[in-house]
């Protein structure tokens, strides 16, 4: 089967890694991809949200199967263009409906839904321009921290954490009178701060069945120590090692379960990764929030992980024979470390040729690309963050150890990698 897979990350290198060892995958295309896709099949020149194109690509090369990395199309509608289009109906895609994507792309639908569903999670008020006044009040109420956030996609910026009543009124007001984010703060969540420790768990789902993919722990504060601002992600580990069996099946009985169940009671169609960003408050799971894509860089630690062919998983989901799968993990843990720009994530520069990619690494190390691009003195840096080194390890410690001397081999103008990663399970 052609597979076209659309992103430019760490996370989309992953994918196009892990779907290439499957004898499931013929010719592999990724759009726009990076230096790092591009070894694992063929860079296409246009961006994901551009459908046409897409399309056009999906028939010239009898593409199978769409996998769709980042939350942008998804929230813009890809799964219901292809569903509504005779010509690319065939195709097996990775990915929720438009209307099922809400609960990434609305913080506010991702909390009526969970109170719909009685899915844990902080308590919360929503506000618009029209209600303002009351939002105020509400604020000025409020238990600090407080935690103000954008309705819609803000591409990560959108949530902010107030310590005081003041701050929190400037916020509210930057968000909703002066548009900080546009559309995506036109309405304002405004919710309960949670204390405890944040743990991702991914899924795969039909909509009816599911498979557990893994989960993570990432790193998301630019400095050491987690201080600073937050960015992207700075690196991941995998297991976590308080994700014991007891508040697994809590996580499953109180949020997996009541998340799939109401998807299908409430006609949601959903056919791809749903990614719970989960808080463990003294031994109890809440949901902080759901996106719909699988996250970045936890992408580099978890299909590093999975010893199951995930074409044949995607496949699974399509033919609604998901249950029947069987998942293994590879049984050591995985670290990853991203290395990112000076200045990230502020402003930085661009085009800072990358120093010692050809070096032989340790046999338990994969460098992963992100924000990265072929030129013609080599592969030149393209993003903030710029790459991700994975590493297998009999310890989180040990895979720690082993990304860091394998980032040592490696170096770009400016950068900047956390060597703390995984430093509360030392
Ligand atoms: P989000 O964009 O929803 O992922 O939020 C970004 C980050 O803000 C999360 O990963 C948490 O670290 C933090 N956060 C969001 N909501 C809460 C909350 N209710 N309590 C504590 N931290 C939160
Ligand atoms: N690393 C967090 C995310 O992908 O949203």
């Amino acid at each position: 089967m052609n597979i076209l897979l659309l992103g430019s990350g760490g996370r989309e290198h992953a994918l196009a890694w892990k779907m290439s060892q499957s004898h499931h995958c013929d010719t592999l295309l990724i759009a726009p991809g990076n230096a790092g896709t591009a070894a694992f099949g063929k860079n296409m020149p246009f961006g994901v949200n551009d459908f046409e194109a897409i399309k056009k690509c999906c028939i010239q090369e009898k593409i199978g199967m769409l996998v769709v990395g980042p939350e942008d199309p998804l929230v813009n509608g890809i799964y219901d263009f292809f569903q509504n289009d005779s010509l690319l109906q065939h195709i097996t895609v990775v990915a929720p409906s438009k209307a099922a994507a809400q609960l990434e792309g609305s913080k506010a639908f991702s909390k009526k839904f969970m109170a719909r569903q009685g899915i844990p999670t902080a308590a919360y008020a929503e506000f618009t321009e029209e209600n303002y006044d009351e939002g105020k009040k509400y604020i000025a109420a409020h238990s600090l921290p407080v935690v103000l956030k954008a309705d819609g996609l803000a591409a990560g910026k959108g949530v902010i954490i107030a310590q005081t009543t003041e701050e929190a009124l400037q916020s509210f007001e930057e968000m909703i009178l002066g548009k900080q984010f546009g559309e995506a703060s036109r309405k304002v969540v405004v919710e309960a701060f949670l204390t405890g420790i944040e743990v991702s768990v991914f899924i795969l789902t039909d909509g009816v069945d599911y498979q557990i993919i893994g989960h993570a722990k990432d790193y998301k504060r630019i400095g050491e120590g987690d201080t600073g601002l937050n960015t992207g992600g700075m690196g991941c580990v995998s297991p976590v090692p308080f994700m014991d069996a007891a508040f697994m099946q809590k996580v499953i009985d109180r949020i997996i379960n009541p998340t799939v169940k109401g998807l299908a009671k409430e006609n949601l169609n959903y056919h791809g990764f749903i990614f719970f960003g989960l808080m463990n408050t003294n031994g109890e799971p809440w949901v902080i929030e759901y996106n719909c894509r699988l996250g970045d860089p936890e992408t580099e630690v978890v299909l590093p992980r999975l010893q199951t062919d995930l074409v044949s998983l995607f496949a699974a989901m399509d033919n609604g024979t998901l249950a029947d799968t069987n998942i293994n993990f590879d049984e050591r843990s995985c670290a990853t470390i991203m290395a990112v720009s000076g200045g990230y994530p502020g402003d930085y520069q661009k085009n800072k040729l990358i120093q010692g990619l050809e070096s032989p690494i340790n046999k338990d190390s994969i460098v992963f690309h992100a924000g990265t691009k072929i030129a013609e003195n080599g592969v030149l840096t393209n993003g903030g963050r710029v790459l991700a080194i994975t590493s297998y390890g009999a310890t989180i410690n040990e895979a720690v150890k082993k990304s860091k001397i394998s980032m040592d081999q490696i170096s770009f103008e400016g950068m900047y990698y956390r060597r703390d990663i995984g430093y509360e399970f030392q």
